[in-house]
């Protein structure tokens, strides 16, 4: 039996500084997003912790994340972002919007999988998960079983826990209206959140 300890360690000696830097044929790849879901997050980001809804429609080129900080007064926050590359980031109790033209569309389906790097097996929270990261900016967490994602980590720290994933969930047209204040000649007041620095997409898309 000595054949398979040394084999064994000619693998280990020929692997590259960086684990799975180069995609071995057998790793598994990300399950695209359904075209359209409904996603319950809860959001970490260094202890400021929010809930969000993600609302994703492909087929109607349109993402809408509804966030509610921890005890905000003001919440929910939005940030609509269409497939022609505009966002909208709005707040109704303070009548306050902000609209950006991105330049890109809305994440495809498929969108992790160029590009992804298979880390392995995780725990997360008592999930078995497959791992990946893409372009140092995300580490994503897939259920190995249902195929679900149960967690998102950004590379600025902030952290999305997938609390539940409705596949096939569409939103009703209204509900993706941005309101009549993100129309005026100056787009309505400016938004301190995103005078800040605040990190505005949702998932920034530029990166990707
Ligand atoms: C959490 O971050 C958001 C966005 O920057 C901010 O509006 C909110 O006030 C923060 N919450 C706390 C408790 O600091
Ligand atoms: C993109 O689509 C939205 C929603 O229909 C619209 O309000 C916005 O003006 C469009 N932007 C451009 C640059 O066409």
């Amino acid at each position: 039996m000595p054949l398979l300890p040394v084999a064994l360690l000619v693998v280990l000696l020929c692997l590259p500084a960086a684990p799975h830097a180069a995609a071995a044929e057998d790793d598994p790849t990300p399950t695209p997003w359904p075209p359209q879901f409904h996603a319950k997050l809860l959001m970490d980001y260094h202890g400021n912790l929010s809930l969000a809804d993600l609302w994703y429609d492909w087929p109607r080129g349109r993402n809408l994340h509804v966030i509610r900080y921890q005890l905000a007064a003001d919440a929910p926050y939005y940030d609509a972002e269409w497939n022609n590359g505009t966002s909208f980031f709005y707040t109704p109790a303070r009548r306050t919007c902000r609209s950006a033209a991105v330049g890109v569309g809305i994440l495809r389906p498929d969108w992790l999988v160029p590009g992804s790097v298979y880390l392995g097996r995780r725990d997360a929270g008592g999930f078995d998960c497959h791992v990946w990261a893409k372009a140092d900016f995300i580490t994503y967490y897939e259920d190995v079983r249902t195929k679900r994602p149960v967690k998102w980590v950004f590379y600025t720290g902030r952290i999305a826990y997938v609390m539940s994933f409705e596949v096939g969930a569409v939103l009703e047209d209204a509900e993706w209206q941005a309101p009549e204040y993100c129309f005026t000649k100056d787009g309505g007041l400016p938004d301190p959140d995103l005078s800040r620095g605040h990190d505005e997409s949702f998932i920034p898309r530029s990166v990707l």
